[in-house]
């Protein structure tokens, strides 16, 4: 297996091209199932959950096709799919496939909303709590569908389709926000989401069944209607920039000083994060090509957080933000609202020197002078980053192991953050 070996100690200098957020291509990709026309989706990240995602809507019958290289285009930039769902042959979602990645699980809505059938296993993804699907189901029944849970799969049947409906969700939830929203543009009558996500990804989606012909209003308020109509028809869409790989390089600018222009990112996608990074003490400034961000000399002072749905500060930078804390002046703490079990970093962060000390879902973080490298293993996705980061403030050199658990969701990592001068190499095993 792949390990990723950090030399720490150097300050990072120059630009990050900020990649499509992964979080909004996988409801985007799933999205295409809901028309027989082409979705194309361009600026689509890299990554080994976007290709995971294209075996199963392959399994359903839908057709891909990647752009090749354009005059003037970068390896860094964003590639250009086609998606073309003519004709679905399987509206069965395999364990095998499913178990992988928990946004899998989403191809429900298009399934159920098209078909008007669909079978998919429960999901896997990271062990970050146990992470139930009782909204998603909650939501489809009450749009009709008559839904069993059978051996690891939910069959789900909707005779005759979906009809709209009004449904508030009890707690939350992005994807099961995407689902609903999905699986209501094709159903009878009008369907009212309450407590819906506000996420720029649920906007996004919202943008791109627009453009699909879909008749939605109040996406990113906590009210999103949806007037189902008969058919969607194709469309182009880009995926808007990764907010969460926008502050993870931002606070691994924050952590080892230097100043970096973090290329294409939209600082109206992550102001709360932007605020707390300027209370620590980061220099965050929004330029025309994105967001520049500096420190140079000053120490980084301790700010407390409460990760939340947005517009909170997001969970999936959590990690992250406490890799920060480690070396900050004085004491500060994080509170984890979303995940019950989403801590798993802080062994692995104190394997390196930090003190964290940890009460349910509270963790107190006591600021250290010094991080020293050290072997580490990635627990889940966003934890495995909030590793190299510590590593490249560490003394000495941090080898992170379990790293596919990075290439899940960080394009080209090691090749983004050595561009600015660290020292990061991959050794293939
Ligand atoms: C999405 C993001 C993930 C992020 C999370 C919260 C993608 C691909 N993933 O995950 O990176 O960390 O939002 O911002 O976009 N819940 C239930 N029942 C359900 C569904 C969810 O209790 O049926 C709970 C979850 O266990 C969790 C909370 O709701 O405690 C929020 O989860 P949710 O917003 O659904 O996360 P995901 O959509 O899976």
């Amino acid at each position: 297996m792949d390990q990723i070996v950090v030399t720490g100690g150097q300050r990072l200098n120059g630009t990050i091209k900020i990649s499509g957020a992964k979080n909004a291509a996988l409801p985007l990709m799933i999205a295409s199932l809901l028309s027989e026309e082409p979705l194309v989706l361009e600026n689509v990240p890299d990554l080994a959950d976007v290709n995971s995602l294209i075996r199963i809507l392959t399994n359903h019958g839908v057709d891909h096709r990647v752009d090749g290289k354009r005059r003037g285009q970068m390896d860094m930039d964003g590639r250009t799919i086609h998606f073309s769902a003519q004709e679905i042959v399987d509206t069965v979602a395999p364990y095998e496939l499913v178990a992988k990645m928990r946004a899998s699980f989403w191809v429900i809505g298009p399934l159920l909303a098209r078909m008007h059938e669909a079978k998919v296993s429960l999901p896997g993804g990271c062990a970050i709590g146990t992470r139930p699907v009782d909204l998603f189901i909650a939501s489809l029944e009450a749009m009709g569908a008559d839904i069993t849970v059978d051996a690891g799969y939910v069959i789900a049947k909707a005779s005759g389709g979906l009809k709209g409906a009004e449904y508030e969700f009890p707690k939350v939830s992005v994807g099961a926000t995407h689902v609903a929203m999905m699986a209501a543009t094709l159903a009878s009558g009008q369907t009212v989401l309450k407590n819906a996500a506000r996420e720029p990804e649920v906007v996004d989606l919202a943008t791109c069944l627009t453009s699909m012909g879909a008749r939605i209003s109040g996406a990113g308020t906590s009210t999103i209607v949806i007037n189902g109509v008969e058919k969607l028809h194709g469309a182009r869409h880009r995926v808007l920039p990764d907010r969460i790989e926008t502050g993870t390089y931002a606070m691994a600018v924050a952590m080892t000083g230097g100043e970096v222009l973090l290329k294409g990112a939209e600082p109206g996608l992550l102001q709360e994060v932007l605020d707390v990074l300027t209370k620590a003490g980061v220099a965050i400034e929004p330029v025309n090509e994105g967001i520049r961000v500096s420190r140079n000399g000053a120490n980084l002072k301790a700010i407390d957080i409460v990760t939340d749905p947005y517009p909170g500060f997001p969970t999936d930078l959590q990690a992250q933000f406490m890799a920060l804390m480690t070396k900050a002046d004085g004491v500060s703490s994080i509170q984890e609202t979303i995940f019950e079990n989403r801590f798993m970093h802080v062994q692995e962060l104190a394997r390196l020197g930090a003190n964290i000390s940890l009460d349910g879902q509270n963790a107190k973080i006591t600021g250290v002078s010094e991080l020293t490298g050290a072997p580490v293993m990635a627990t889940d996705l966003r934890a495995s980053v909030s590793l190299v980061i510590a590593g490249l403030a560490a003394t000495g050199k941090t080898t992170v192991s379990r790293v596919y658990h990075l290439d899940r969701g960080f394009e080209r990592l090691e090749q983004k953050l050595s561009g600015c001068g660290a020292q990061i190499e991959r050794i293939s095993s």
